[in-house]
């Protein structure tokens, strides 16, 4: 992405590693003519068992680097990852209070308008369940539904491995504990994916809990609210671009950006 080629500054997106890319994919739909840049924070992963001061800290200093690298400089920011978005997003919004600041968390809204059993699973990171932020959300949708949370502990990083065998055995455990899914009254009909890496495990994650049980994101909702966030859209019609680091291996973004988004940029080790 020359200087000279681009039209107006791209829009910064990062997570802990490849699951922000779940994001990206819907950004990409959304918006075709913006460039992207994704910082996947693979060498500073997982986030989810991590206590926030760390993903607070981790947060900070890919945001400075966003704004202040004269490459990058982005327009807004899109964090691509429910736990770093219940750590810090309020912190991000006072650190750069002109900076449109887009976050994500547990598609519980979506889930009570799909869900006939009003029961509902929702599986996340340890991080974003004991986060105020989720609490508050849950506190205000409890008397809509019953959401059956559940931390699943190793399970982004399974998925950052792509260790199908791990992401299987997880699968089944964390979604054995929830209790019974399926559509008759008493089951859990729907189930919140509360943390961006999990989209990428639905294809073993759905057999687990039955074709009628319906798996929600936030990829789309996140994609419109950043559209309504920009000031202004860019005037080129020509596709936008991509860029991609990693502050870890940079073949495991590579590999996974390849397969989820056909996206072969290459990326760039990013030492921060
Ligand atoms: N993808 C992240 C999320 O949405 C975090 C995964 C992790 O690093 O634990 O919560």
């Amino acid at each position: 992405m020359p200087e000279a080629a681009r039209a107006k500054p791209p829009i910064g997106v990062f997570d802990s590693g490849v699951g922000g890319l779940s994001i990206l994919k819907s950004l990409r739909a959304e918006l075709p003519h913006e460039d992207f840049v994704y910082v996947a924070d693979s060498g500073f992963a997982p986030y989810g068992e991590r206590d926030e001061g760390f993903v607070v800290a981790r947060a900070r200093t890919i945001t400075r680097h966003l704004l202040r690298e004269p490459q990058l400089a982005i327009q807004a920011l899109v964090i691509a990852c429910n736990t770093a978005t219940a750590a810090a997003i309020h912190l991000l919004r006072q650190d750069q209070p002109d900076l449109p600041i887009i976050g994500v968390e547990p598609a519980l809204k979506p889930a009570i308008a799909l869900s006939q059993t009003r029961r509902i699973g929702v599986m996340a990171t340890r991080g974003t369940l004991n986060s105020q932020k989720f609490k508050a959300l849950l506190a205000g949708l409890a008397d809509q539904a019953q959401f059956i949370c559940q931390p699943c502990d190793g399970l982004a990083d399974a998925i950052e491995r792509n260790d199908t065998a791990a992401i299987n055995e997880l699968g089944r455990q964390y979604t054995g504990a929830m209790g019974q899914f399926g559509t008759q009254a008493g089951d859990i009909d729907t189930l919140v994916l509360g943390c961006t890496h999990y989209p990428f495990a639905s294809e073993q994650l759905q057999p687990l809990v039955g074709s009628g049980v319906r798996l929600v994101d936030n990829g789309e909702p996140v994609a419109r609210q950043t559209r309504r966030m920009l000031a202004r859209l860019s005037s080129d019609s020509a596709p936008g671009q991509c860029l991609l680091f990693s502050t870890g291996d940079p073949a495991i973004l590579q590999t996974a950006a390849r397969h989820w988004l056909g996206l072969g940029v290459p990326v760039k080790r990013l030492r921060i």
